[in-house]
């Protein structure tokens, strides 16, 4: 275990008293966004900042949210969550009636309804199965036709952590001239994603989970080559290039990602978003990574020796995440749940499965005290 990550645990008091092991749900704020979120209201109380658009913080988050997934400050727009990023893409193609995207049957809702939204203009949305809990690139493969315009995966799917395969998907969407879409909140954050070397055309996130921001922010990526061909869904008065000029009407749209930011954004919360992902950059994604892993490797002996079932695919590293899910050796998985609650073990009930989601700033320990409350 890469224990000198230990360090980290100062900024989450939360350590105090939780095994906090719900990344997958929504993650506990840090010391380090509490002060952010705190220096801005606190400015804003005496008049210290009188901006409306907290500028140069929101700057350096645009850069870092690019730095994270290798693109550029200009192909990023800071939206709400991940569902407004999946929107501005769904909404954003140019359809015809009969086109098909692809999607799969174990995606959380936020990256459904947004496409199956899309049958009102005659888009059939196909469901690629999932056999043990994986998809199979092959599996996708076989619903291409000549209509399918875009296939829409998780980066990490969220009740079992199995991490897609970006990069065969994406190259195949690439040949085909198809487009493609992650919605990434399960894996950024904890995993490395180059969304360019994934052959991405869009990707979508919130930053509540793996980001560790405030929920309610969250960031869309649109490969810079398309940015300019998405109908704008959301158009307001900040997303066009004479934003300062408030008696004119006929102002240009922003030629990046900005495009998208339609009106005054939600400042504290980027502030604290901000001051997350800065911790995390600091830290080092592949660093989290490593320990992540490290983690999950000790959970899934620890699983295994106690006999519990685990129904995340854990065949092969590369298909692993953050999240380990399992299923109660009896009575079910309210009742294990519950007993880890009261144990301050805080992991998810998901279905009949408990899910475990572990970050950075975890020990050994932290795993320890749930593999202890189990019967
Ligand atoms: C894969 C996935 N996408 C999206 C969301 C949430 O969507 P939003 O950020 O729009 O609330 C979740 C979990 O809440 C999720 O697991």
């Amino acid at each position: 275990m890469n224990e000198d990550l230990t360090a980290y645990r100062r900024y989450f008091p939360i350590t105090q008293r939780y095994a906090f092991l719900n990344h997958a749900s929504a993650a506990p704020l840090s010391t380090r966004v509490q002060e952010a979120m705190q220096r801005l209201i606190g400015a804003r109380v005496t008049g210290e900042d009188l901006s409306t658009d907290g500028e140069a913080i929101v700057v350096h988050l645009r850069e870092m949210c690019a730095e994270l997934v290798g693109g550029e400050p200009e192909e990023i727009a800071l939206t709400r969550n991940t569902s407004h990023g999946l929107n501005i893409a769904a909404n954003g193609i140019l359809w015809r009636p009969g086109d098909n995207l692809i999607t799969a049957q174990t995606e959380f809702p936020a990256n459904v309804y947004p496409w199956t939204n899309l049958s009102r203009k005659g888009i059939e949305v196909r469901f690629a199965p999932a056999p043990d809990n994986r998809i199979l690139v092959e599996d996708i493969e076989k619903l291409l036709d000549e209509r399918t315009r875009l296939v829409a995966l998780s980066f990490v799917e969220f009740y079992t952590g199995y991490r897609n395969d970006l990069t065969a998907i994406g190259q195949i969407c690439d040949d085909r001239g198809i487009f493609f879409s992650a919605d990434a909140i399960q894996g950024l954050g904890a995993l490395p994603l180059d969304a360019r070397a994934a052959k991405l055309d869009f990707l979508s996130t919130g930053a509540a989970k793996w980001l560790m921001g405030p929920i309610g922010t969250g960031f869309f990526w649109c490969r810079k080559e398309f940015t300019e061909h998405l109908i704008p869904a959301v158009a307001g008065w900040r997303g066009v290039v004479d934003t300062d000029d408030y008696f004119r009407y006929d102002s240009p749209l922003r030629s990046d990602a900005r495009r998208f930011e339609e009106g005054s954004p939600n400042v504290a919360g980027l502030w604290g978003f901000e001051a997350s992902l800065s911790l995390l950059l600091e830290v080092g994604i592949p660093r989290i990574e490593a320990h992540i892993m490290a983690l999950t490797d000790y959970l899934i002996v620890g699983l295994q020796d106690r006999g519990y079932p685990i129904i995340s695919p854990i065949a092969s590293r590369s298909e692993r995440s953050g999240i380990i899910t399992f299923l109660p050796k009896s009575g079910s998985a309210e009742e294990l749940h519950q007993s880890l609650t009261e144990a301050d073990v805080v992991v998810s009930q998901r279905g009949p499965g408990i899910r475990v989601s572990p970050h950075f700033y975890n020990t050994g320990e932290d795993i320890d005290r749930l593999l202890d409350v189990l019967p």
